[in-house]
């Protein structure tokens, strides 16, 4: 990686989300146009292909020997290698996109030895830019660094939470969401954690940007993918911030096993941490 030239990856990250960014913010989509993948709860539509051969195409260009990740091309049963590899979602918050809800972005990120180590996240309703490269930091807009503020020290019931539901509906997996999701809001006398609040907003590289803003103190999500997570991982790491699994006991997840908890900078980050995975009721099943 030494001879990678990690910002100029980083700019052409940026240039290539304004492009999708125009592609998506003119696309018409509606629930009556979109189409599903695995169920009905799991979206697609033909803007996610177009903006996704946009940026494989353009990325190929530049960097012809890099491997290429990418949702809507994505083999089932893949697995990320060591080699460079652009791990790319061209709509994170398909669903937001298609009820015309603006929380929606292009994910880009570069892993190298399947760590995340350049992120580009942009919401082209908002115009919010995130970015970051290892070991230089990481900025809204290119110009202000995160998180956002200084951070104050962690507590489990003074935390605002983002979760998602994901598109999985069934078994194992949807109980242990759900049960855990009453379990972090129930009362203190009912062995639950009284968070301030669960947000499920439906952008997991978002929610990633929002925990290393600072704004939404953890993460918890299984399910989804190292597309969704990828570029958002830099942005919360270079922020300060931590990724562990979404499973209790496991301090360094894999970049593609689909189980995550993140929380943002600040004293007792490993605590909160104990005390969230202590709240967790039974084990994911998704994931290697
Ligand atoms: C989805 C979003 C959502 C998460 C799902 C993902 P997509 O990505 O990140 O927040 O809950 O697991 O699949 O399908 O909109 O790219």
């Amino acid at each position: 990686m030494a001879d990678l030239d990690l910002l100029s990856i980083r700019d052409l990250l940026v240039s290539i989300a304004h492009k999708a960014g125009t592609m998506i913010t003119t696309a018409h989509p509606s629930t009556s146009t979109s189409g599903s993948k695995k169920n009905t709860a799991d979206l697609v539509t033909e803007t996610d292909r177009a903006v996704e051969a946009m940026i494989s195409t353009s990325l190929h260009a530049a960097y012809p020997t890099f491997a290429f990740m990418g949702e809507e091309t994505y083999t089932p049963g893949d697995r990320l290698t060591d080699a460079p590899t652009f791990i790319c979602d061209p709509i994170d918050g398909t669903t937001n996109f298609v009820h015309g809800y603006p929380y929606v972005s292009i994910s880009l990120g570069l892993a190298v030895g399947r760590v995340p180590v350049v992120g580009v996240v942009y919401n082209p309703f908002t115009q919010t830019l995130y970015s970051a490269v290892k070991g230089e930091g990481a900025f809204l807009n290119q110009s202000t660094r995160l998180p956002l503020r200084d951070p104050t020290p962690l507590a489990l019931s003074n935390a605002l939470v983002a979760v998602e539901w994901g598109s999985d509906r069934s078994g194992n997996d949807l109980a242990v969401k759900s049960d855990t999701f009453r379990r972090l809001c129930a009362a203190r006398e009912e062995r639950g954690g009284m968070v301030h609040g669960l947000r499920s907003f439906g952008s997991a590289a978002l929610n990633l940007c929002a925990v290393a803003c600072g704004s939404i103190d953890a993460y918890w999500e299984a399910g989804c993918w190292a597309w969704d997570v990828c570029a958002g991982w830099v942005v919360l790491r270079e922020a300060g911030g931590r990724m562990v699994d979404a499973n209790p006991g496991n301090w360094e997840p894999g970049l593609d096993e689909r189980r995550y908890l993140a929380v943002r900078a600040g004293e007792g980050q490993k605590e909160l941490i104990e005390e969230f995975w202590g709240l967790v009721e039974g084990r994911f099943e998704v994931g290697p």
